[in-house]
């Protein structure tokens, strides 16, 4: 089931998000759905808070951008409860969007690599070194979970001149092509 993706100025991507147990009720067919709403709506990753949800658990498949980075061939993930334990020094600047930002993309300095602990949608636990687009997929993602995004990185300029935009989100008056849910609508 697709479900509604929740856009900028929505309280619940601010909103601090809590970790789950191997009891959290349906948490396979929440899995499930919320890789069918990125599917559908042509995204990599996303983060519960997205879908209204305040708990620590992200999809990601990274697929679509192994043409052009290779890490991220195969890098599907459901990540849950994670906690980025290093990052390198070293810092890439690239461009990247959000399903809850639509139309906006700004270039953000992330870390070229991390290392996650997290558990799977079986609990397993894992401890996984992730490098190039991929991390930065990864934190990104885990950015939500803190109630962040992605333009909270960028300067107080560039986000004046994203301010039409934004208000558009805001508004519900944004293009967008997926089903979304906005505070004005
Ligand atoms: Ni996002």
């Amino acid at each position: 089931m697709i479900l509604p993706i929740y856009l900028y100025g929505q309280q619940v991507l601010r909103t601090e998000t809590e970790e789950i147990t191997k009891e959290y009720p349906n948490l396979k067919e929440l899995v499930a759905n919320m890789f069918e709403t990125m599917y559908n709506a042509d995204g990599v990753g996303l983060a519960a808070p997205q879908v209204g949800l305040s708990i620590r658990l992200l999809v990601i498949d990274g697929s679509p951008m192994a043409p052009d980075f290779p890490e991220c061939k195969d890098f599907k993930r459901v990540m849950i409860n994670p906690e980025i334990i290093e990052e390198t020094e070293e810092t890439i600047t690239l461009e990247e969007g959000c399903l809850s930002l639509p139309g906006i993309h700004e270039s953000v300095s992330r870390a070229a690599g991390i290392r996650i602990k997290y558990f799977d949608e079986d609990f397993t636990g894992h401890d996984e070194t992730i490098e190039g687009f991929a991390a930065r997929i990864v934190q990104h993602e885990c950015e939500h979970l803190e109630g962040h995004v992605f333009i909270d990185n960028i300067s107080a300029i560039r986000r004046q001149l994203n301010k039409a935009k934004l208000n558009n989100i805001i508004k519900g008056t944004a293009r967008c092509s997926y089903r979304a849910k906005a505070v004005g609508k």
